[in-house]
Formats: structure tokens, C-alpha cells, sequence
């Protein structure tokens, strides 16, 4: 709702890209994914920060490598961030209106699956720090069509406003290049829970055009 020329914020306000992480079955869910489809497979999580993905994915079978610029940090520091970002969503994120509470059922069950993840990542980080490598995108230190499906999940869209277009522009050509079949996105809606305006200006880009598909 506006009040005049004032502009009111309707979702989580924050004021940098927020260390949290989500289980394997929340990105079978955001992404579609049919796992038995992906054993055998190369796996990129971009951005995957201190989700247990990568590390549920491996023990199924699915080859998963994860990329975020935290893996260049010890376990310790990783949690003196990712606890504190976690405390603050879940003070923050009861009283925001853009949230469905449907599959989460509210914030203490939100937090206990962000627990489980990040309890499972850390163990995995431990034992095989192989599959995690650092870096930042919009550049990502490998070979071309080096994977067969790569992920993203909260980051790009998400926080649009605090990258711009074209690092967007440029980290979806880079994720492309080192994908053999398919990358998959979401969300693809900012913290206001609005389609973020880059879908249509990437998918009018001729060097992207023939290669993306809007979210249906
Ligand atoms: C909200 S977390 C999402 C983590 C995970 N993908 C998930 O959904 O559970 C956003 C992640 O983006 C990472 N990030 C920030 N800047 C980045 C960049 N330039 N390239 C890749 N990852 C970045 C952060 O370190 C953080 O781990």
C-alpha cells in the first residue's frame, strides 16, 4: 500500500546478502528436481553458501560441487556470520507480510530446518572440503561445459538490487558456460515478492535469447 509519495516496504529488509542455508529438500522443491535423474551427474551449486545440499546430494550419489566466496574461510568464521544472519531473519520475518507460510509452517520451524542445514554442511565442509570451492561470481574458476546441471538458489534476483543488471547479465553467460545441459534459477521474485525486471530485459538479450526460458 502507498501513502502518498511514500513508499512502503512490504518484504525483509536487509542490508547485505545474508549467510543462511537451506536442506536438500527444499531445493527438490524450488528446483524440480528428480534425484534418482541426477546420480551419476556433475552438480553446481552456485552460491550455496551453508546449505546441506551439496553435502545430502554426495551421500545419494549425485556428484554435487558447491561455490561461494565463504569457502575461502575456516568453519569457525563461517559461523560467527551464518548464526547471527540466521538469528536476525528469524526475529525479522514473522511480521513480514510477502511470506506463505505453507511448507515452513512459521519461524521455529524455519530456523530448525536452516539448523539442519548448516549442521550438516559444517560436517561435510570438515570431512570433504573438495566439494566446496571459493570464488565469486560474475567469474567461476571452471572448465567449460564442466557440468551437466548447475543450481542457483537465493542469490541471483533476490538481491538484484545490490548487484545490478549486469553482474546478472554476465554471471548467468558465466554459469551457461560451464553447463553442458541445463541451469535452473530461483527465485526469480525480490524480497518484495515482484518479479524482478531483469527476467525480460535478459530474455530480449541477443546473446542470451536462444538459451533462456521465462519462469512459467
Ligand atoms: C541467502 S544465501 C543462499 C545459500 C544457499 N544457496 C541456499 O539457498 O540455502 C546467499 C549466498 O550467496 C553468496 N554470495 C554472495 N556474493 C556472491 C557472489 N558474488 N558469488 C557467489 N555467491 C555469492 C553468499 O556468501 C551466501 O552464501
Amino acid at each position: 500500500m502507498s501513502d502518498g509519495s511514500i513508499q512502503t516496504k512490504r518484504g525483509l529488509q536487509l542490508d547485505r546478502v545474508v549467510l543462511l542455508g537451506r536442506t536438500f529438500e527444499e531445493y527438490r522443491r524450488y528446483f524440480l528436481l528428480e534425484p534418482d535423474d541426477l546420480i551419476g551427474k556433475r552438480v553446481l551449486d552456485v552460491a550455496g553458501g551453508v546449505s546441506s545440499f551439496c553435502a545430502e546430494a554426495n551421500n545419494l550419489g549425485i556428484n554435487v560441487t558447491s561455490f561461494d566466496p565463504i569457502y575461502s574461510l575456516s568453519p569457525k568464521k563461517i559461523m560467527e556470520r551464518s548464526e547471527p544472519d540466521l538469528e536476525a531473519v528469524y526475529r525479522a520475518i514473522g511480521s513480514v507480510p510477502t511470506y506463505r507460510w505453507g511448507y515452513y509452517k512459521n519461524p521455529d520451524y524455519m530456523r530448525k530446518l536452516r539448523k539442519r542445514a548448516s549442521t550438516m554442511f559444517f560436517s561435510d565442509y570438515e570431512v570433504h572440503p573438495e566439494h566446496y570451492i571459493a570464488g565469486q561470481l560474475p567469474t567461476l574458476p571452471f572448465a567449460d561445459h564442466e557440468f551437466d546441471v548447475t543450481l542457483v538458489s537465493y542469490f541471483l534476483f533476490r538481491y538484484q538490487n545490490r548487484v545490478g543488471y549486469k553482474f546478472h547479465r554476465e554471471s548467468i553467460l558465466e554459469i551457461m558456460r560451464v553447463t553442458r545441459d541445463e541451469a535452473r534459477l530461483y527465485p526469480t521474485v525480490t524480497f518484495e515478492a515482484q518479479p524482478s525486471e531483469y527476467i525480460p530485459m535478459l530474455l530480449a538479450d541477443p546473446a542470451l535469447s536462444n538459451v533462456l526460458h521465462s519462469p512459467k
